[in-house]
């Protein structure tokens, strides 16, 4: 079988860390199908520019017309599924197009793949997989002493992204039982890292920062997430397409339950430390307060037990190791940081903030 796999939304955070590290071990052809919404950035692909092995395409996984095109002309032997939109504030603020690319999109790509699936060879039908990414919100919110998300967990999600994930996890599974399709499903929790888009909270606080504004905690700041650094995610993901039991769903995460407020001091401090503020004060005093995030889930925990048995997965980095990294890069790239606070960003940030008090 054909040595290419499509990745998709490979121009996002997640996503174009995936195909970095992806050709940093393997000369595996990439097609890389992103329609480059304001969270796509083709400079997050800069290192492969000129690299035979990574193929670009502009697209929207809901063209079935340009995927259908793409499976035939290059053959992958699988199809890894990051194409999202990806921010519970904006699917708070317009669902629509949470639900035509989480929903639509996904469909449209699932019944792609299956024709494609449908015609190859006897002998290449078991190899294929399609790897849909998804996350550990589509379990809804834990209570203090619950404990963490197994993949047996109901399904309860409760924002309009989450419920977004929800029936596309829903359409994958059905895809495996109805028609015996190869897939997979992967639920991760928060991840943060280089190229993380500055309207999710840790690259937002470092961003705010350095440009002397508010660092925004919603509510009480005691919400509860699970945080991995984003290339422990990939290579779990690796691992998952490599050697997944076809029609099992995995469960990513750090065991690193954190509240906000102690992720706001932790960058702050760190800021304090390697870009201390000209008036000689913390950036925590900075800190504000401001109104809670409607329907905000208090917290989420991931049990990675099974990935860790099954396939022996374990995170590299500690947060105390991955936000260090994390700081650091962040410093080290402003001109990154700049280049993606465009006209559209700053509405965004608008129509986020202004509203709560
Ligand atoms: P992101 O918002 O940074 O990137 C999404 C990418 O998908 C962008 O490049 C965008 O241009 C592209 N895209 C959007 N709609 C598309 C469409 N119709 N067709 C093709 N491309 C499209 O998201 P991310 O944080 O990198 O998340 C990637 C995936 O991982 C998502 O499916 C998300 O649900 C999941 N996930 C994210 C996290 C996290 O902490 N960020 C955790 C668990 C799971
Ligand atoms: O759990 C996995 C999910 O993690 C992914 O599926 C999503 O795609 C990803 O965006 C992320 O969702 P969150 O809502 O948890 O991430 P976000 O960075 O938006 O917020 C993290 C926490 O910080 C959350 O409790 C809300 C809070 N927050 C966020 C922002 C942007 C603040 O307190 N202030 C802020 O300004």
């Amino acid at each position: 079988m054909n040595k290419a796999i499509i990745v998709t939304g490979g121009a996002g955070f997640i996503g174009s860390n995936f195909v970095n590290d992806w050709l940093a071990q393997s000369d595996t052809t990439v097609i890389n199908l992103d329609c480059l919404t304001y969270a796509g950035n083709m400079e997050n692909l800069a290192a492969l520019e000129g690299d035979g092995r990574h193929v670009f395409v502009k697209g929207g996984i809901g063209d079935s017309a340009l995927v259908s095109e793409l499976f035939s002309k290059y053959q992958p032997y699988a199809v890894v599924n990051f194409a999202a939109e990806s921010h519970v504030d904006r699917s708070i603020h317009s669902p629509e197009d949470f639900i035509q690319t989480n929903i639509v999109g996904t469909f449209r790509l699932l019944e792609a793949a299956r024709t494609y699936w449908n015609g190859l060879p006897e002998s290449d039908k078991g190899d294929f997989r399609f790897l849909h990414v998804s996350t550990d919100e589509v379990y809804g919110s834990l209570k203090k002493n619950d404990p963490p998300f197994s993949e047996t967990n109901r399904y309860e999600p409760n924002s309009p992204y989450s419920a977004s994930k929800a029936a596309s996890d829903h359409l994958v599974r059905a895809y495996h039982h109805t028609y015996g399709m190869p897939v997979l499903t992967t639920n991760c929790s928060n991840n943060y890292g280089p190229f993380h888009f500055p309207e999710k909270l840790i690259p937002l606080l470092i961003a705010n920062a350095l440009a002397d504004k508010v660092l925004p905690v919603y509510g009480d700041g005691q919400q509860i997430r699970d945080w991995l650094y984003v290339s422990d995610h990939c290579a779990g993901i690796r691992r998952v397409l490599e050697a997944g039991r076809v029609g099992e769903t995995y469960n990513i995460g750090g065991w690193n339950e954190m509240a906000n407020i102690d992720i706001v001091h932790i960058v702050c401090d760190l800021l304090d430390e390697s870009r201390p503020r000209a008036d000689g004060k913390s950036y925590r005093e900075q800190i504000t307060f401001v109104t809670d995030r409607p329907g905000h889930d208090r917290r989420y925990a991931i049990d990675a037990t099974k990935i860790e048995r099954e396939l022996g997965w374990k995170p590299a980095e500690t947060f105390q190791t991955g936000i260090r990294k994390t700081v650091a890069w962040y410093l080290a790239n402003p001109e990154w940081v700049a280049n993606v606070q465009s006209g559209a960003y700053r509405d965004w940030l608008e129509k986020n903030y202004s509203e709560r008090s």
